[in-house]
């Protein structure tokens, strides 16, 4: 086991600060009848470039382990995710595609939540989506979607079939694709002179911040932060020329790129390098500080967990999300501490959790009756899910939350 390995974005010397051990694939939720034996494990640790400051796993998992024709993760599931992305493809509309016959590219489409907006608009689009699955439901809601990885030959196929984009988008995609520098070369081929790559991932800084080191699984393999983004775009004669903190999926930044010196960069770049810089946030005691909090949040857990067991509380999960692979596997929580996990998405319901095998109900058993206790692993969504669920908190029932810390009420 080697605890350096070599930057993805710059070649330089990447080292760990920290290693959760032996995980599954994050959405790899397998029917019941499966062999467990051939359940798929790798080492997941983290670490960061001593060169360029990119934050990113050690090591990569294959590409079509993850994303296939099975992928579970439906981006439509929230009605919180499906107002953030009309308003995203509103804002894109207003601003950037104005000119005569504009034309978007989004990289991980999924479903289609965003550019079903853009469809309607009748403005020209095309959603790069590889796993298909969630790409057949794009198109069979008016979505023009290819089935293919985005990287470099993919960009430049499509710029000499259909011409320059004057936006590249991708939400919560950039940060799944080990291989950036394909996808930065056919992010420069595919974009027009005057173009924009708009892209949103969730943000280290909000990490460090919150402890929310369950953002860190399989698919996440990049954790951005102003500056390393900033020197990524550099490598390949990019700007970064705006950044806007998200409230989404527990703080993410929305970063504009720019073909360098074609626009200039609003002044929220510099204030956000500042806060960074002054928050040291990839600093070698910053990042120990995180991982004895991680092992803090992972005492208190499974302490809480078994005392409720021991009290005779019943306790369910609420939420099967990616996210709580890491908490579970990690944590080394399954069916004895929390005997199912309630979930709207179809595909994951009736299968259990990956590695850690905690069978996965529909939402409808939350209620069926009320446990005492429900750990909100979905947490990213509290305002939604604690809003729809109000009947449970009426009744008596308390929920748990492990971020920013371990708390219950
Ligand atoms: N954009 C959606 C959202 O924000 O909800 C989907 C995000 S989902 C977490 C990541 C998506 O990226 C998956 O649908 C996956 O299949 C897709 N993906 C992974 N690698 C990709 C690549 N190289 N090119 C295009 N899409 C990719
Ligand atoms: P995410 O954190 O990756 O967006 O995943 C959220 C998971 O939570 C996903 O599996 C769907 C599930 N979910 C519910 O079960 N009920 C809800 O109301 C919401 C918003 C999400
Ligand atoms: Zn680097």
């Amino acid at each position: 086991m080697s605890t350096t390995s070599r930057c993805r974005v710059c070649d330089g010397l990447v080292t760990e600060f920290f290693d959760f051990g032996r995980q599954p694939l994050s959405d790899a939720f397998i029917p019941p009848t499966a062999d467990p034996a051939e359940e798929f494990f790798f080492r997941l640790a983290v670490g960061v470039c001593r060169e360029c400051t990119m934050v990113q796993l050690m090591e990569e998992v294959p590409r079509e382990r993850m994303f296939h024709a099975d992928y579970p993760y439906h981006s439509s599931g929230s009605l919180v995710m499906r107002a953030h992305f009309e308003a995203t493809a509103e804002r894109l509309l207003a601003t950037e595609l104005t000119g005569p016959d504009p034309f978007i590219v989004e990289i991980g489409c999924n479903d289609g939540v965003m550019l079903r907006t853009v469809a309607r608009a009748g403005v020209r689009h095309l959603g790069v989506e590889p796993s298909s699955g969630v790409a057949n439901v794009a198109a069979a809601h008016g979505v023009r979607v290819q089935h293919s990885f985005f990287e470099a030959e993919t960009a430049r196929a499509i710029a000499e079939r259909e011409g320059p984009a004057d936006v590249i988008y991708a939400a919560n995609t950039l940060c799944h694709i080990p291989y950036l520098g394909s996808v930065l070369a056919g992010v420069t081929a595919l974009l027009a002179p005057d173009g924009v790559f708009v892209f949103e991932d969730p943000y280290f800084g909000d990490i460090i911040a919150q402890t929310s080191f369950d953002q860190i699984y399989d698919e996440h393999f990049f954790y951005f932060t102003v500056r390393s983004v900033r020197a990524m775009a550099a490598r390949h004669g990019l700007e970064l020329v705006d950044v806007q903190r998200l409230p989404v999926h527990g703080g993410e930044i929305r970063y504009t790129l720019a073909r360098a010196g074609t626009r200039a960069p609003t002044p929220a770049v510099a204030a956000l390098l500042a806060e960074e810089d002054a928050a040291r946030l990839v600093a070698p005691d910053t990042l120990a500080g995180f991982a004895a909090r991680v092992r803090g949040v992972r005492d208190e857990l499974t302490a809480l967990l078994r005392e409720l067991r021991a009290r005779g509380e019943r306790v369910v999960g609420y939420g099967a999300t990616a996210k709580s692979a890491t908490v579970l596997n990690y944590c080394g929580i399954g069916p004895e501490l929390i005997p199912f996990i309630c979930d709207s998405t179809p595909a994951k319901q009736g299968r259990l959790t990956p590695g850690s095998h905690i069978p996965v109900r529909e939402p409808a058993a939350f209620a069926d009756p009320y446990p005492d206790v429900a750990v909100l692993f979905a947490w990213n969504h509290a305002e939604e899910i604690m809003a729809k669920e109000a009947a449970f908190r009426a009744s008596g029932g308390r929920w748990v939350r492990y971020v920013p810390r371990v708390w219950i009420g």
